[in-house]
């Protein structure tokens, strides 16, 4: 018998069992040593919290309100791509649920449902992540076919002009499996991978994506569509600039689930340095290593409008399909109200910069109160 679930974690031993060794590592891996993947989760340990008492918390408002959409909460769910590896409903379970659940999905263009596909599964507010290949005509190809399918944001990956040496994939041949495939390329002949060099992700990606991107393509792409534009992998203040300047509706702070640069600190230390900088021009969202309800209070104190959730979804998705990651939203919302009711928080201004303490610094912060 099964024993209940009781946090987004358990999810992923779950997945662990279920699923082919390649296709499990795939989800899982880290680039080069994982040294950042460690780090992402344990710098939130790291964080501590200052909690107000006796404040009246008997009614607690989540909702929040992402480039104008109203949300039930600020957790949304990162893009992740070919999750039908996961379960055969993959993108289609994970829309379903993120509709439920009132909050926003962003669909990779690696997805192997199409956005029209995705579309199809009823109203949600829906974000499509781009890569930008280097035969401009797919990328004006795609960015329109989301436009016309209800997409309201691209949000373009900034952190992958080639992809991070993840030695899981290199040592397991990892490739899409052949009853799968890149949906959106179909028509393009952009669908599949090959499956005999050593990670068919990474050849795909040096054969077909544009390492040459810069910021004129951002520019670029604000000509070729009326949709906002968000960019996602921002880690530093300087690019936090740039991103001001180029006119960006949102900045993600990410590094990529730890997948890509080894070695960069995790993106809740990161998070503060880049809130600054954006001086309040453009909201900053953030993701990687979110797993706990206390997690997400702790980048809303450091001044993130909200997180992203990557792995969590794949793993529930392949554990239990959309009532998984109904359950994964579900109880990462319920951890949220019930660490800000313990905080002495009851909407999501209130969480204040007052309300953690980061322990390497805590007297510093103690003294500056
Ligand atoms: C990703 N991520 C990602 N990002 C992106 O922009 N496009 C993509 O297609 C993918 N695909 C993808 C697949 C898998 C299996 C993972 C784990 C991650 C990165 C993702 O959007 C997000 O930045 C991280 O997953 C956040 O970290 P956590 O929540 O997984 O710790
Ligand atoms: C990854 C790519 C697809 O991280 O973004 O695997």
């Amino acid at each position: 018998m099964c024993m209940e679930i009781t946090n987004v974690s358990e999810y992923e031993q779950i997945a662990k069992q279920k699923l082919p060794k390649m296709i499990y590592d795939y989800y899982a891996s880290g680039a080069e040593d994982q040294w950042t993947l460690r780090e992402n989760r344990s710098a939130f340990s790291r964080i501590l919290f200052r909690p107000r008492i006796l404040v009246d918390v008997s009614n607690i408002d989540m909702s929040t309100t992402v480039l104008g959409f109203k949300i039930s909460m600020p957790i949304m769910i990162a893009p992740t791509a070919m999750q039908k590896m996961a379960h055969p409903e993959g993108e289609l379970a994970t829309a379903r649920a993120a509709s439920a659940a009132n909050t926003i999905m962003i669909l990779s263009s690696w997805s192997t449902s199409s956005v029209e596909e995705v579309n199809s599964t009823g109203p949600g507010v829906r974000f499509f992540q781009l890569y930008v290949y280097k035969d401009r005509n797919v990328v004006r190809q795609i960015v329109g076919r989301a436009e016309k399918a209800g997409f309201k944001a691209i949000v373009l990956t900034v952190d992958t002009p080639r992809l991070g040496r993840r030695e899981a994939d290199i040592k397991n041949r990892f490739t899409l499996p052949p009853s799968l495939m890149l949906k959106n390329f179909e028509e393009l002949a952009l669908e599949k991978m090959d499956g005999t060099s050593d990670s068919g992700l990474a050849s795909y990606v040096g054969s077909q994506i544009d390492r040459s991107l810069s910021w004129k393509d951002v520019k670029w792409l604000q000509t070729i569509t009326s949709l906002p534009i968000i960019v996602k992998g921002v880690m530093t203040a300087e690019d936090t600039q740039l991103a001001v300047q180029a006119g960006v509706a949102g900045i993600v702070v990410s590094n990529h689930g730890a997948r890509q640069l080894d070695y960069v600190p995790a993106t809740i230390n990161c998070l503060e340095e880049v809130v600054k900088a954006a001086q309040g021009k453009v909201p900053v969202f953030l993701d990687g290593g979110i797993r706990r309800g206390t997690d997400i209070f702790k980048a809303l104190a450091l001044g993130a409008s909200g997180v992203f959730i990557g792995r969590p979804v794949v793993f529930a998705l392949a554990a239990d399909g959309e009532a998984g990651v109904r359950k994964v939203l579900q109880m990462l919302r319920d951890e949220l109200e019930l660490t800000m009711a313990l905080s002495g928080c009851t909407s999501l201004e209130q969480i204040t910069r007052n309300h953690v303490v980061t322990e390497s610094y805590s007297n510093r912060n103690l003294s500056k109160l």
